[in-house]
Protein backbone atom coordinates (compact mmCIF):
# COMPACT_ATOMS: atom_id res chain seq x y z
CA UNK A 1 0.00 0.00 0.00
CA UNK A 2 0.89 3.41 -0.60
CA UNK A 3 1.02 5.27 2.99
CA UNK A 4 2.11 8.78 3.90
CA UNK A 5 2.42 9.56 7.92
CA UNK A 6 2.36 13.14 8.70
CA UNK A 7 4.83 14.29 11.44
CA UNK A 8 8.29 12.70 12.73
CA UNK A 9 8.01 12.43 16.40
CA UNK A 10 8.05 9.54 17.88
CA UNK A 11 5.19 8.07 16.60
CA UNK A 12 5.54 9.11 13.17
CA UNK A 13 8.70 7.89 12.53
CA UNK A 14 8.10 4.77 14.23
CA UNK A 15 4.75 3.74 12.06
CA UNK A 16 7.09 4.70 8.80
CA UNK A 17 9.75 2.26 9.80
CA UNK A 18 7.19 -0.37 10.57
CA UNK A 19 5.04 -0.55 7.84
CA UNK A 20 7.72 0.15 5.40
CA UNK A 21 8.83 -2.87 6.59
CA UNK A 22 6.02 -4.40 5.97
CA UNK A 23 7.06 -3.69 2.16
CA UNK A 24 4.50 -0.85 1.88
CA UNK A 25 5.37 2.31 -0.19
CA UNK A 26 5.79 4.54 2.75
CA UNK A 27 6.67 8.83 3.04
CA UNK A 28 7.25 10.01 6.12
CA UNK A 29 6.55 14.10 5.71
CA UNK A 30 7.18 17.03 7.79
CA UNK A 31 7.26 20.86 7.72
CA UNK A 32 11.69 20.38 9.65
CA UNK A 33 13.81 19.92 7.38
CA UNK A 34 16.99 19.59 9.02
CA UNK A 35 14.79 16.59 10.64
CA UNK A 36 14.16 15.39 7.22
CA UNK A 37 17.69 15.18 6.31
CA UNK A 38 18.53 13.84 9.46
CA UNK A 39 16.02 10.85 8.69
CA UNK A 40 16.86 10.53 4.95
CA UNK A 41 20.22 9.48 6.50
CA UNK A 42 19.23 6.59 8.26
CA UNK A 43 19.16 8.53 11.59
CA UNK A 44 15.88 9.32 14.18
CA UNK A 45 15.83 12.66 15.68
CA UNK A 46 15.93 11.12 19.21
CA UNK A 47 17.23 8.22 21.02
CA UNK A 48 15.27 5.00 20.44
CA UNK A 49 16.95 1.54 20.87
CA UNK A 50 16.30 -0.36 17.37
CA UNK A 51 14.89 2.23 15.38
CA UNK A 52 17.67 3.53 13.37
CA UNK A 53 18.31 -0.12 12.44
CA UNK A 54 14.81 -0.13 11.10
CA UNK A 55 15.10 3.03 9.39
CA UNK A 56 18.23 2.04 7.48
CA UNK A 57 16.81 -1.20 6.51
CA UNK A 58 13.69 0.22 4.63
CA UNK A 59 15.66 3.55 3.41
CA UNK A 60 18.12 0.57 1.88
CA UNK A 61 15.46 -1.16 0.43
CA UNK A 62 13.71 2.47 -1.11
CA UNK A 63 10.32 1.34 0.71
CA UNK A 64 10.53 4.33 3.25
CA UNK A 65 11.63 8.14 2.27
CA UNK A 66 11.18 11.55 3.91
CA UNK A 67 10.22 14.39 2.59
CA UNK A 68 8.51 18.22 3.39
CA UNK A 69 7.31 18.12 -0.05
CA UNK A 70 3.11 17.85 0.57
CA UNK A 71 2.50 17.16 -3.03
CA UNK A 72 4.67 14.05 -3.35
CA UNK A 73 3.85 13.09 -0.08
CA UNK A 74 -0.11 13.30 -0.68
CA UNK A 75 -1.19 12.87 -4.25
CA UNK A 76 -0.26 9.05 -4.31
CA UNK A 77 -0.95 7.74 -0.83
CA UNK A 78 -4.14 5.64 -0.15
CA UNK A 79 -3.92 5.95 3.82
CA UNK A 80 -2.31 9.25 5.21
CA UNK A 81 -1.91 8.75 8.74
CA UNK A 82 -1.97 12.33 10.90
CA UNK A 83 0.76 11.84 13.91
CA UNK A 84 1.45 15.81 14.49
CA UNK A 85 1.92 16.54 17.96
CA UNK A 86 -1.23 18.20 20.30
CA UNK A 87 0.57 19.84 22.76
CA UNK A 88 -1.69 21.21 25.76
CA UNK A 89 -2.83 24.54 25.42
CA UNK A 90 -2.04 26.90 29.10
CA UNK A 91 -6.19 25.94 30.16
CA UNK A 92 -5.21 22.13 29.94
CA UNK A 93 -7.59 21.75 26.59
CA UNK A 94 -5.49 19.88 23.49
CA UNK A 95 -4.44 22.20 20.92
CA UNK A 96 -5.30 20.77 17.53
CA UNK A 97 -3.60 23.49 15.76
CA UNK A 98 -1.10 21.13 14.04
CA UNK A 99 -3.30 18.91 12.93
CA UNK A 100 -5.84 21.41 11.49
CA UNK A 101 -2.90 22.79 9.31
CA UNK A 102 -1.62 19.41 8.19
CA UNK A 103 -5.36 18.42 7.04
CA UNK A 104 -5.63 21.81 5.17
CA UNK A 105 -2.07 21.46 3.59
CA UNK A 106 -2.97 17.79 2.56
CA UNK A 107 -6.39 18.58 1.12
CA UNK A 108 -5.88 19.95 -2.11
CA UNK A 109 -3.46 17.47 -3.16
CA UNK A 110 -5.80 14.44 -1.95
CA UNK A 111 -7.13 11.39 -4.67
CA UNK A 112 -10.26 9.91 -4.73
CA UNK A 113 -10.38 7.24 -1.76
CA UNK A 114 -7.94 8.28 0.05
CA UNK A 115 -8.67 7.11 4.33
CA UNK A 116 -6.90 9.78 6.84
CA UNK A 117 -6.10 8.17 9.86
CA UNK A 118 -5.75 10.20 12.95
CA UNK A 119 -3.40 8.98 15.27
CA UNK A 120 -2.34 11.60 17.52
CA UNK A 121 -4.54 11.77 20.45
CA UNK A 122 -7.25 14.26 20.08
CA UNK A 123 -10.31 14.69 21.79
CA UNK A 124 -13.30 13.17 20.84
CA UNK A 125 -15.21 14.47 17.78
CA UNK A 126 -11.89 15.72 15.91
CA UNK A 127 -12.95 13.46 13.32
CA UNK A 128 -15.62 15.82 12.67
CA UNK A 129 -13.49 18.47 12.73
CA UNK A 130 -10.62 17.12 10.28
CA UNK A 131 -13.67 15.95 7.94
CA UNK A 132 -15.05 19.77 7.98
CA UNK A 133 -11.68 20.71 6.87
CA UNK A 134 -11.18 18.89 4.25
CA UNK A 135 -14.82 19.38 2.89
CA UNK A 136 -14.18 22.78 2.68
CA UNK A 137 -10.78 22.39 0.21
CA UNK A 138 -10.99 19.58 -2.03
CA UNK A 139 -14.04 17.83 -3.62
CA UNK A 140 -12.25 14.44 -3.52
CA UNK A 141 -13.84 11.79 -2.28
CA UNK A 142 -12.07 11.09 1.37
CA UNK A 143 -12.94 8.89 4.80
CA UNK A 144 -11.58 9.68 8.36
CA UNK A 145 -10.79 7.13 10.89
CA UNK A 146 -9.04 7.17 13.46
CA UNK A 147 -5.96 4.76 14.87
CA UNK A 148 -4.52 5.75 18.30
CA UNK A 149 -1.40 4.41 19.32
CA UNK A 150 -0.66 3.15 22.64
CA UNK A 151 3.70 2.00 22.14
CA UNK A 152 5.81 3.34 24.79
CA UNK A 153 8.92 4.75 24.59
CA UNK A 154 11.99 3.10 25.11
CA UNK A 155 10.48 0.29 23.78
CA UNK A 156 8.47 1.86 20.85
CA UNK A 157 9.67 -0.57 18.03
CA UNK A 158 9.07 -3.66 20.12
CA UNK A 159 5.54 -2.39 21.35
CA UNK A 160 4.90 -1.32 17.55
CA UNK A 161 5.54 -4.35 16.10
CA UNK A 162 3.75 -6.51 19.14
CA UNK A 163 0.91 -4.52 20.00
CA UNK A 164 -1.66 -6.26 22.70
CA UNK A 165 -4.44 -4.77 20.83
CA UNK A 166 -4.79 -2.55 17.12
CA UNK A 167 -7.62 -0.34 17.44
CA UNK A 168 -9.62 0.66 14.62
CA UNK A 169 -11.98 3.55 14.98
CA UNK A 170 -14.20 3.46 11.50
CA UNK A 171 -17.57 2.79 10.61
CA UNK A 172 -17.47 2.61 6.52
CA UNK A 173 -16.97 -1.20 5.69
CA UNK A 174 -14.35 -0.69 3.14
CA UNK A 175 -12.34 1.60 5.16
CA UNK A 176 -12.31 -0.85 8.02
CA UNK A 177 -11.29 -3.36 5.30
CA UNK A 178 -8.09 -1.85 4.38
CA UNK A 179 -6.73 -1.31 7.54
CA UNK A 180 -7.07 -4.94 8.19
CA UNK A 181 -5.67 -5.64 5.50
CA UNK A 182 -2.63 -2.78 6.39
CA UNK A 183 -1.86 -4.17 10.21
CA UNK A 184 -2.36 -7.77 8.96
CA UNK A 185 1.08 -8.74 9.57
CA UNK A 186 1.10 -7.45 13.29
CA UNK A 187 -0.29 -9.42 16.36
CA UNK A 188 -2.43 -8.26 18.71
CA UNK A 189 -6.25 -8.45 18.70
CA UNK A 190 -8.63 -6.39 16.75
CA UNK A 191 -11.02 -3.94 18.22
CA UNK A 192 -13.00 -1.84 15.23
CA UNK A 193 -15.28 0.76 17.24
CA UNK A 194 -16.52 3.78 16.53
CA UNK A 195 -14.05 6.80 15.97
CA UNK A 196 -14.59 8.57 19.01
CA UNK A 197 -14.70 5.41 21.14
CA UNK A 198 -11.33 4.98 19.45
CA UNK A 199 -10.04 8.33 21.14
CA UNK A 200 -12.04 8.16 24.13
CA UNK A 201 -10.10 4.46 24.36
CA UNK A 202 -6.64 5.91 24.16
CA UNK A 203 -7.27 8.75 26.47
CA UNK A 204 -8.88 6.47 29.13
CA UNK A 205 -6.14 3.90 28.88
CA UNK A 206 -3.40 6.60 29.71
CA UNK A 207 -5.77 8.07 32.37
CA UNK A 208 -6.22 4.97 34.14
CA UNK A 209 -2.56 3.80 34.23
CA UNK A 210 -1.61 7.43 35.26
CA UNK A 211 -4.13 6.84 38.18
CA UNK A 212 -2.99 3.43 39.13
CA UNK A 213 0.59 4.80 39.51
CA UNK A 214 -0.92 7.71 41.49
CA UNK A 215 -2.77 5.11 43.43
CA UNK A 216 0.12 3.37 44.35
CA UNK A 217 2.01 6.15 45.15
CA UNK A 218 -1.07 7.26 47.72
CA UNK A 219 -0.66 3.60 49.53
CA UNK A 220 3.48 4.26 49.56
CA UNK A 221 3.16 7.54 51.47
CA UNK A 222 0.11 5.69 53.97
CA UNK A 223 3.37 2.47 54.51
CA UNK A 224 5.96 5.44 54.99
CA UNK A 225 3.56 6.46 58.35
CA UNK A 226 3.43 2.99 59.70
CA UNK A 227 6.23 0.93 58.90
CA UNK A 228 4.52 -0.65 56.05
CA UNK A 229 7.10 -1.55 53.11
CA UNK A 230 4.84 -1.01 50.04
CA UNK A 231 7.12 -3.65 47.24
CA UNK A 232 5.63 -6.11 50.44
CA UNK A 233 2.24 -4.46 50.09
CA UNK A 234 1.86 -4.93 46.01
CA UNK A 235 3.31 -8.58 46.49
CA UNK A 236 0.09 -9.20 48.49
CA UNK A 237 -2.54 -7.06 46.83
CA UNK A 238 -1.13 -8.18 43.34
CA UNK A 239 -1.66 -11.85 43.82
CA UNK A 240 -5.39 -10.69 43.64
CA UNK A 241 -5.84 -11.86 39.55
CA UNK A 242 -8.41 -8.88 39.51
CA UNK A 243 -5.37 -6.37 40.38
CA UNK A 244 -2.43 -7.91 39.37
CA UNK A 245 0.96 -6.83 40.32
CA UNK A 246 2.15 -5.23 36.72
CA UNK A 247 2.48 -1.73 36.10
CA UNK A 248 2.43 0.55 39.35
CA UNK A 249 5.50 0.77 40.94
CA UNK A 250 5.91 3.58 42.95
CA UNK A 251 8.35 6.46 42.74
CA UNK A 252 8.21 10.15 42.35
CA UNK A 253 4.81 10.37 40.00
CA UNK A 254 4.40 9.75 36.34
CA UNK A 255 6.75 12.06 33.74
CA UNK A 256 7.19 11.90 30.56
CA UNK A 257 4.88 13.13 27.11
CA UNK A 258 2.23 11.36 27.16
CA UNK A 259 0.73 11.09 31.07
CA UNK A 260 0.57 13.99 32.52
CA UNK A 261 -0.45 15.90 28.71
CA UNK A 262 -3.19 13.37 28.15
CA UNK A 263 -5.04 13.48 32.06
CA UNK A 264 -4.78 17.06 32.27
CA UNK A 265 -6.65 17.36 28.44
CA UNK A 266 -9.13 14.34 29.56
CA UNK A 267 -10.13 16.73 32.85
CA UNK A 268 -10.36 19.64 30.18
CA UNK A 269 -12.76 17.92 28.09
CA UNK A 270 -14.47 16.80 30.86
CA UNK A 271 -15.08 20.12 32.54
CA UNK A 272 -15.88 21.35 29.00
CA UNK A 273 -19.03 18.91 28.39
CA UNK A 274 -20.40 19.50 32.11
CA UNK A 275 -18.01 17.05 34.28
CA UNK A 276 -16.17 19.52 36.13
CA UNK A 277 -16.20 17.44 39.21
CA UNK A 278 -13.46 14.99 38.19
CA UNK A 279 -11.05 12.23 39.56
CA UNK A 280 -8.80 13.27 36.67
CA UNK A 281 -8.05 16.79 37.88
CA UNK A 282 -7.45 15.39 41.58
CA UNK A 283 -5.18 13.10 40.07
CA UNK A 284 -3.45 15.64 38.19
CA UNK A 285 -3.04 17.78 41.33
CA UNK A 286 -1.23 15.14 43.65
CA UNK A 287 1.03 13.97 40.61
CA UNK A 288 2.19 17.48 40.12
CA UNK A 289 2.46 17.92 43.73
CA UNK A 290 4.56 15.08 44.45
CA UNK A 291 7.81 15.66 43.78
CA UNK A 292 7.98 19.14 46.01
CA UNK A 293 6.50 17.14 48.56
CA UNK A 294 8.29 14.25 48.10
CA UNK A 295 12.28 16.11 48.59
CA UNK A 296 11.05 17.82 51.68
CA UNK A 297 10.96 14.44 53.42
CA UNK A 298 13.66 13.42 51.69
CA UNK A 299 15.23 16.92 53.00
CA UNK A 300 13.83 15.95 56.62
CA UNK A 301 15.33 12.73 56.78
CA UNK A 302 18.80 13.33 55.87
CA UNK A 303 18.93 16.86 57.88
CA UNK A 304 18.55 19.22 54.92
CA UNK A 305 19.85 19.69 51.23
CA UNK A 306 22.16 22.58 52.17
CA UNK A 307 26.03 22.87 51.15
CA UNK A 308 25.68 19.07 50.63
CA UNK A 309 27.28 17.59 47.78
CA UNK A 310 24.54 15.17 45.61
CA UNK A 311 25.30 13.04 42.93
CA UNK A 312 21.98 12.80 40.54
CA UNK A 313 21.62 9.32 38.87
CA UNK A 314 19.49 9.25 35.56
CA UNK A 315 18.01 12.07 33.76
CA UNK A 316 15.72 11.35 31.22
CA UNK A 317 11.93 10.96 32.23
CA UNK A 318 12.10 7.02 32.21
CA UNK A 319 15.01 4.23 31.05
CA UNK A 320 15.76 3.54 27.33
CA UNK A 321 14.81 7.15 26.14
CA UNK A 322 16.58 10.74 25.88
CA UNK A 323 13.22 12.21 26.09
CA UNK A 324 13.38 14.55 28.89
CA UNK A 325 9.59 16.28 28.70
CA UNK A 326 8.15 16.23 32.17
CA UNK A 327 11.59 13.84 33.56
CA UNK A 328 11.78 13.68 37.72
CA UNK A 329 15.00 15.66 36.96
CA UNK A 330 13.86 18.87 35.70
CA UNK A 331 12.17 19.38 39.08
CA UNK A 332 14.13 17.97 41.63
CA UNK A 333 17.40 19.35 40.31
CA UNK A 334 16.14 23.10 40.83
CA UNK A 335 14.65 21.95 44.02
CA UNK A 336 18.20 20.93 45.09
CA UNK A 337 20.10 23.96 43.53
CA UNK A 338 17.89 26.42 45.75
CA UNK A 339 18.01 24.35 48.77
CA UNK A 340 21.88 25.21 48.17
CA UNK A 341 23.20 21.97 47.58
CA UNK A 342 25.73 21.16 44.67
CA UNK A 343 24.77 18.64 41.98
CA UNK A 344 26.76 16.03 39.51
CA UNK A 345 24.61 14.24 37.78
CA UNK A 346 24.73 11.23 34.92
CA UNK A 347 22.71 9.59 32.39
CA UNK A 348 23.53 7.22 30.53
CA UNK A 349 21.53 8.82 26.87
CA UNK A 350 20.10 11.97 27.87
CA UNK A 351 23.13 14.21 29.14
CA UNK A 352 23.10 16.50 25.86
CA UNK A 353 19.39 17.02 26.34
CA UNK A 354 20.10 17.72 29.93
CA UNK A 355 22.65 20.41 29.33
CA UNK A 356 19.91 22.42 27.76
CA UNK A 357 17.43 22.60 30.24
CA UNK A 358 19.36 22.45 33.59
CA UNK A 359 22.10 24.84 34.18
CA UNK A 360 24.56 24.92 37.36
CA UNK A 361 25.24 21.42 37.37
CA UNK A 362 28.32 19.31 36.73
CA UNK A 363 27.69 16.16 34.41
CA UNK A 364 30.06 12.77 34.87
CA UNK A 365 31.20 10.32 32.84
CA UNK A 366 29.51 7.26 34.80
CA UNK A 367 27.51 7.15 38.12
CA UNK A 368 30.81 6.40 40.12
CA UNK A 369 32.58 9.83 38.78
CA UNK A 370 29.13 11.39 40.07
CA UNK A 371 29.58 9.56 43.34
CA UNK A 372 32.69 11.02 44.30
CA UNK A 373 32.76 12.91 47.43
CA UNK A 374 28.88 12.29 47.64
CA UNK A 375 26.85 13.04 50.66
CA UNK A 376 24.42 11.90 49.15
CA UNK A 377 23.39 9.93 45.81
CA UNK A 378 19.87 10.03 44.62
CA UNK A 379 18.60 7.48 41.84
CA UNK A 380 16.33 9.28 39.53
CA UNK A 381 15.45 6.84 36.97
CA UNK A 382 15.96 2.87 36.46
CA UNK A 383 18.23 2.59 33.89
CA UNK A 384 19.97 -1.49 33.85
CA UNK A 385 23.30 0.69 33.74
CA UNK A 386 22.25 2.56 37.13
CA UNK A 387 20.49 -0.27 38.87
CA UNK A 388 23.54 -2.87 38.98
CA UNK A 389 25.84 -0.42 40.28
CA UNK A 390 28.98 -2.29 42.82
CA UNK A 391 27.92 -0.40 45.83
CA UNK A 392 31.10 -1.17 47.72
CA UNK A 393 32.81 0.72 44.67
CA UNK A 394 29.89 3.48 44.60
CA UNK A 395 31.03 3.70 48.57
CA UNK A 396 34.52 3.77 48.26
CA UNK A 397 34.20 7.24 45.98
CA UNK A 398 31.82 8.93 48.21
CA UNK A 399 31.54 10.72 51.19
CA UNK A 400 32.31 8.81 54.43
CA UNK A 401 28.54 9.53 55.71
CA UNK A 402 26.19 8.97 52.52
CA UNK A 403 22.81 8.47 51.97
CA UNK A 404 21.50 6.30 48.90
CA UNK A 405 18.01 7.79 48.04
CA UNK A 406 16.03 5.62 45.77
CA UNK A 407 13.44 6.97 44.21
CA UNK A 408 12.47 3.86 42.26
CA UNK A 409 12.90 0.84 44.87
CA UNK A 410 15.40 -0.67 42.68
CA UNK A 411 17.67 -1.75 45.68
CA UNK A 412 17.99 -4.17 48.05
CA UNK A 413 17.59 -2.24 51.25
CA UNK A 414 20.00 -4.74 53.09
CA UNK A 415 22.84 -4.39 50.56
CA UNK A 416 22.84 -0.66 50.14
CA UNK A 417 23.19 -0.51 54.08
CA UNK A 418 26.18 -3.86 54.08
CA UNK A 419 27.62 -1.59 51.21
CA UNK A 420 28.02 1.30 54.10
CA UNK A 421 25.26 4.26 52.58
CA UNK A 422 21.95 4.62 54.85
CA UNK A 423 19.14 3.46 52.52
CA UNK A 424 15.75 6.07 51.54
CA UNK A 425 13.14 4.31 49.93
CA UNK A 426 9.66 5.08 48.84
CA UNK A 427 7.08 3.67 50.87
CA UNK A 428 8.92 1.97 53.67
CA UNK A 429 10.97 3.04 56.45
CA UNK A 430 14.67 4.97 56.27
CA UNK A 431 17.02 2.22 56.85
CA UNK A 432 20.29 3.42 58.71
CA UNK A 433 23.85 1.66 59.40
C1 LIG B 1 2.77 5.88 28.01
C2 LIG B 1 1.85 4.65 27.81
O1 LIG B 1 2.39 3.54 28.54
C3 LIG B 1 1.71 4.33 26.33
O2 LIG B 1 0.79 3.25 26.17
C4 LIG B 1 1.20 5.57 25.59
O3 LIG B 1 1.12 5.31 24.20
C5 LIG B 1 2.12 6.77 25.85
O4 LIG B 1 2.25 6.98 27.27
P1 LIG B 1 5.40 6.32 27.99
O5 LIG B 1 5.07 7.71 28.43
O6 LIG B 1 6.38 6.11 26.90
O7 LIG B 1 4.07 5.54 27.55
O8 LIG B 1 6.01 5.57 29.28
P2 LIG B 1 5.56 4.57 30.42
O9 LIG B 1 6.56 3.48 30.48
O10 LIG B 1 4.16 4.16 30.33
O11 LIG B 1 5.78 5.48 31.73
C6 LIG B 1 5.08 6.69 31.94
C7 LIG B 1 5.48 7.30 33.26
O12 LIG B 1 4.97 6.54 34.36
C8 LIG B 1 6.99 7.37 33.51
O13 LIG B 1 7.28 8.56 34.19
C9 LIG B 1 7.26 6.16 34.39
O14 LIG B 1 8.43 6.31 35.17
C10 LIG B 1 6.01 6.16 35.24
N1 LIG B 1 5.70 4.83 35.78
C11 LIG B 1 5.38 3.82 34.93
C12 LIG B 1 5.67 4.63 37.15
O15 LIG B 1 5.94 5.54 37.94
N2 LIG B 1 5.33 3.39 37.62
C13 LIG B 1 5.00 2.36 36.79
O16 LIG B 1 4.68 1.27 37.30
C14 LIG B 1 5.04 2.58 35.42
Amino acid sequence: MRLTVIGTGFVGVVTSAVFAKFGNQVIGLDIDESKIATLNDGHAPFFEPQLDDLLQEALAAKTLTFTTDYQQAISEAQVIFIAVGTPSAPDGTADLRYVELATKAMAPHLKDGTIVALKSTVPPGTSNKVREILVSNTNKIFYVASLPEFLKEGSAVYDTLNPDRVVIGATEPQVIETLLQLHEPLSGKRIIISPESAQMAKYSANAYLAQRITFINQIANLCEKNGANIQEVIQAIGADARIGNHYWYPGLGYGGSCFPKDVKELAAYARSVGEADSLLVKIDELNDARIFNKMQEFGEAIGGFAGKSIAILGLSFKPNTNDMREAPSLKVIPYLLEQGATITAHDPQAMEEAKALLEGITYAADAYEAAKGAQVIMLLVEWSQLTNLDLRKLKARSNKQCCFIDTRNQYDPKLVVQAGFTYVGIGMKQVRL
